[in-house]
């Protein structure tokens, strides 16, 4: 059996001394060892100690130029088949679970492609503090291996949870994760989506509706429709991030403006058709609002009683305009009008014949039979009179920037070049 590579980074705790006890263990069992002290490591075990007892250099700085030319910091952090950090102290943990890099140990923390191993130590309550188990939550989600720590008496005098596990316990955790450790750790956090240029929409005009209408009956009450906004909130988003100028015209939903948005809040269709007007000339609209089709026929000015006769009072309904189709026989039709399509089943052909009665480019669809409103996915196909473009399931956001993609790649065959 090839012999096993520990790279083991010490943090800086009263618990350091065990590492020293664990190095010793570890060399024992065959295992090659190179350490790394951070600074606050260094207080209390010493290099010497450590590259006595590993047989090895111990690393200590990030800007040790010569450390770079034997060695680079990238395949000091890679040429191991397991790293270990004990003690992982909370401020470790901390800048493990954020992702800094500000020196040698966190840089080869975020650098490695080998699975890691923390055991932490540090003060009971440090232990218990909510932000402390929210890194290790982190942690453990991104794939790193954090012990439990032991109980007991502190060095501080207090007494719980947060003791190093004893070098024994800690020499038993390697052994275990090098028993099912990987050659390398695959990436996790891939982008759900990476623009292939830079701000492609640079220059350009996009309107957004977005969220649900309100229709009132009367002072109290009113005729909506299920819409989170999320999703247009996203494309809107999307929009701006793409560098292109956006104005959300936003039915009543409790979402922040996304930066760089500009955002006009409606209560009604007839607000939101008068606030779409308003805001052309547009290069695209993308009309993702769910606009109430009908709103009540008379508005009451008082809330309407219950009379105790048991009569229901009639509730007459008119027709709002339907913005989207109205846009498109528009004078000042954007050269390219999406509007979108919440199917529960036959969810292209549905689109396909929207498409047709609405006059716009293309319809995004999205099946929402398996998938109430409001989530945070979507699986959605774009329906135009050239064919039909399914996507995988994807979160909101990754619609949103690939769709400003597929926008921006549309908007450069129909119109000139953006203005620089
Ligand atoms: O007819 P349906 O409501 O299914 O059409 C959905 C598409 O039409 C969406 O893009 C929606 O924003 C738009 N729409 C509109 N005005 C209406 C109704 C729907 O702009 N009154």
């Amino acid at each position: 059996m090839p012999t096993k590579r520990i790279l083991l980074i010490i943090g800086g705790g009263i618990a350091a001394y065990k590492s020293i006890e664990l190095v010793r263990l570890l060399r024992k069992a065959g295992m090659t060892v190179r350490c790394v002290l951070t600074r606050a490591g260094e207080q209390f075990v010493t290099p010497l100690t450590l590259a006595a007892l590993s047989e090895n250099k111990v690393y200590t700085s990030l800007f040790d130029l010569k450390d770079e030319v034997e060695m680079g910091h990238i395949q000091l952090s890679r040429e191991a088949d397991l790293v270990v950090v004990a003690p992982a102290t909370a401020d470790l943990l901390a800048k493990m679970a954020t992702g800094q890099a500000d020196d040698l140990a966190t840089t080869l923390l975020l650098a490695t492609d080998k699975p890691v191993l923390a055991a932490p130590a540090m003060n009971v309550r440090m232990w218990l503090h909510a932000a402390t188990q929210r890194n290790i939550a982190t942690l453990r989600g991104d794939g790193v291996t954090v012990m439990a720590p032991d109980e007991g008496e502190m060095a501080c005098g207090e007494y719980g949870p947060g003791r190093l596990p004893e070098p024994e316990a800690i020499k038993q955790a390697i052994d275990e994760a090098l028993a099912h450790a990987p050659a390398s750790v695959p990436l996790t956090g891939q982008p759900d989506f990476a623009p292939s240029r830079h701000r492609p929409l640079y220059g350009r005009r996009i309107l957004v509706t977005a969220g649900p209408t309100h229709e009132p009956i009367d002072p109290v009450r009113y005729i909506a429709n299920r819409s989170s906004g999320k999703q247009g909130f996203a494309i809107a988003a999307a929009a701006a991030e793409a560098g292109a100028e956006v104005l959300l015209v936003a039915g009543p939903v409790p979402l922040p403006t996304p930066p760089g948005v500009t955002r006009v809040d409606v209560e009604t269709a007839r607000e939101m058709a008068d606030e779409v007007a308003a805001g052309l000339p547009s290069d695209a609209a993308i009309m993702v609002a769910a606009v109430a089709d009908w709103r009540a026929a008379d508005t009451h000015a008082q809330k309407i009683k219950k009379d105790g006769s048991g009569q229901v009072p009639p509730l007459a309904l008119a027709e709002n305009p339907d913005i989207l189709a109205g846009l498109a026989k528009s004078a000042q039709r954007p050269a390219l009008l999406i509007g979108f399509a919440a199917e529960t089943n036959d969810v292209i052909d549905h689109a396909r014949a929207k498409l047709a009665k609405k006059g716009c480019d293309w319809i995004v669809a999205n099946d929402v039979s398996a998938d109430p409103m409001g989530g945070e996915t979507n699986r959605v196909h774009i329906v135009s009179q050239d064919g039909v473009d399914s996507w995988d399931r994807l979160p909101k956001q990754a619609v949103a920037r690939k769709l400003m993609e597929k926008i921006a790649d549309e908007l450069d065959a129909r119109l000139p070049p953006a203005r620089d």
